[in-house]
């Protein structure tokens, strides 16, 4: 039986992509591995958001070019979203057999029993190598098989994809290139899905897109004022048993008054809601072609407090984008201390090939974008551990998802607002839905301790 390890790079997409990749590898006869050194297929998931993913993944691939010089029958690919937007330009990186794109996932375990046919037929005179990048209509339907529970253990949650590609055209973003236009697939596809999932065990679905607030808008009509996203939500919240519904990734733009009125019409819809703002400054957002206002933006998480008082807010900011002034930074800043978030994924910007920001004047000194990332984490971070500090004595509902890594004794859950709690747990707690009391917290983790102990 030949063993294939997949290395994944970037966002739950990603993961759920090669998630998909190996449950199929393993319908084929493929084992899938953990460790790449008793791998015959080595396959990395890549990631083109910013430049740092793209070069962390081209140096593992220079690494393993040198491992298959020890073992010339290893076959190596890139997948995913660096693949799609580089292609054959891949294969100038010594010891590729093997690109594939975004649209062409499930095609992955065909090539592979071609290209571990052709090391076995060492009569071929030129190197065999598969290149595919095309299109294909009906993709979005083809991530759906699951490997649950991989070291035999319950799986409690899974991610969900619902829809592929973007048509935002946000303009430092190179996601549009690279996971094509919006497709969605239909309702009833996803509940199946989502009732397989409860058959199996798990109690809590991440439902997935580059951009899920845009689901169905272009292939299903609004019924009674409410988009196709929120009548999809409703459609999985009468699953039996599905505990708790999350979504991501959304767009602030998504959030009309029928998706805030979810929040309230929905208990097992968690109150989370990942609000990527990328900039506190008006100039910036209309730069950056993002479609809103910081006032618009500030009334949308006000409306969602008020629908649910307790939801946590969480966000993407970018420092750095080009011609963006101390003026324009210190509207992040003041908005940033505005809304308190529970969560912020801060990044540097990072030029993009093919985005109309690369081209844009005045790209800015990294050592500007470290500055002003740095303060925004501070910041940021003092007020996520001010917040976590609060919920210190106070008793919160997790989900156990299983031991934490640290091993021993430890488990860890989540909380509906989606923070991590570790406290000295039993297999039997996996998949309950446990009170636990909040001990000590810092800024990444709470630590608590079950409030019953006869569970
Ligand atoms: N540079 C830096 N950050 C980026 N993101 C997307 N494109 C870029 C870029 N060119 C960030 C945005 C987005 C998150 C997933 O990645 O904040 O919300």
């Amino acid at each position: 039986m030949k063993h294939v390890y997949i290395k994944t790079y970037g966002c739950q997409m990603n993961e759920r992509d090669s998630e998909a990749v190996a449950a199929m590898l393993r319908g084929r006869g493929y084992a899938i591995t953990n460790s790449e050194n008793d791998a015959d297929v080595i396959l990395l998931n890549t990631c083109s958001v910013r430049d740092m993913a793209e070069q962390k993944a081209l140096g593992k691939m220079t690494m393993l070019a040198q491992l298959k010089r020890q073992k010339p029958d290893l076959v190596l690919g890139f997948m995913g979203c660096m693949a799609q937007s580089r292609g054959n330009e891949l294969l100038q990186n010594p010891g590729v057999d093997l690109v594939v794109g975004t649209q062409r996932f499930h095609h992955v375990p065909d090539y592979i029993d071609q290209l571990v046919a052709a090391k076995e037929n060492h009569d071929l005179m030129v190197p065999f190598r598969i290149v595919d990048v095309a299109d294909e209509p009906g993709s979005e339907s083809t991530i759906r098989d699951h490997v649950l529970g991989t070291n035999g253990d319950r799986q409690v949650t899974a991610y969900v994809s619902i829809m592929q590609g973007c048509d935002m055209y946000c303009s430092f973003c190179i996601v549009p290139y690279t996971r094509g236009t919006e497709r969605s697939r239909p309702i009833n596809e996803i509940v199946n899905e989502v009732q397989q999932l409860v058959a199996q065990g798990v109690k809590e679905v991440t439902l997935l897109g580059q951009i899920v607030t845009s689901y169905g808008r272009k292939t299903i009509p609004k019924k009674s004022g409410k988009s196709a996203f929120v009548q999809l939500l409703e459609a999985v919240h009468e699953v039996k048993g599905m505990e708790r519904i999350r979504f991501t990734s959304p767009h602030p733009k998504g959030f009309g008054d029928d998706l805030v009125q979810a929040y309230r019409d929905l208990p097992r819809l968690c109150e989370h809601a990942h609000l990527p703002v990328q900039s506190g400054s008006d100039r910036l957002l209309k730069a950056m072609n993002r479609g809103y206002s910081r006032d618009w933006y500030l009334r949308i998480i006000g409306k969602l407090r008020d629908a649910r008082p307790d939801i946590a807010i969480s966000t993407d900011i970018i420092s750095g984008f080009p011609g963006e002034t101390e003026e324009d930074f210190e509207q992040t800043v003041s908005l940033a201390r505005d809304v308190r978030f529970d969560q912020a994924y801060l990044f540097k910007y990072s030029k993009r090939r093919d985005t109309p920001a690369a081209d844009m004047p005045e790209q800015l000194d990294d050592e500007v974008k470290e500055r002003r990332n740095q303060l925004l984490l501070a910041l940021t971070n003092d007020f996520i551990a001010q917040r976590n500090q609060q919920l210190v004595g106070q008793t919160v509902e997790i989900l156990v998802e299983g031991r934490s890594e640290k091993g021993g004794k430890r488990f860890f859950g989540r909380t509906r607002t989606n923070k991590i709690v570790v406290f000295d747990g039993d297999e039997r707690h996996r998949g309950a839905l446990l009170p636990v009391r909040i001990d000590r917290a810092n800024t990444t983790t709470l630590y608590g301790d079950p409030a019953i102990h006869n569970l």
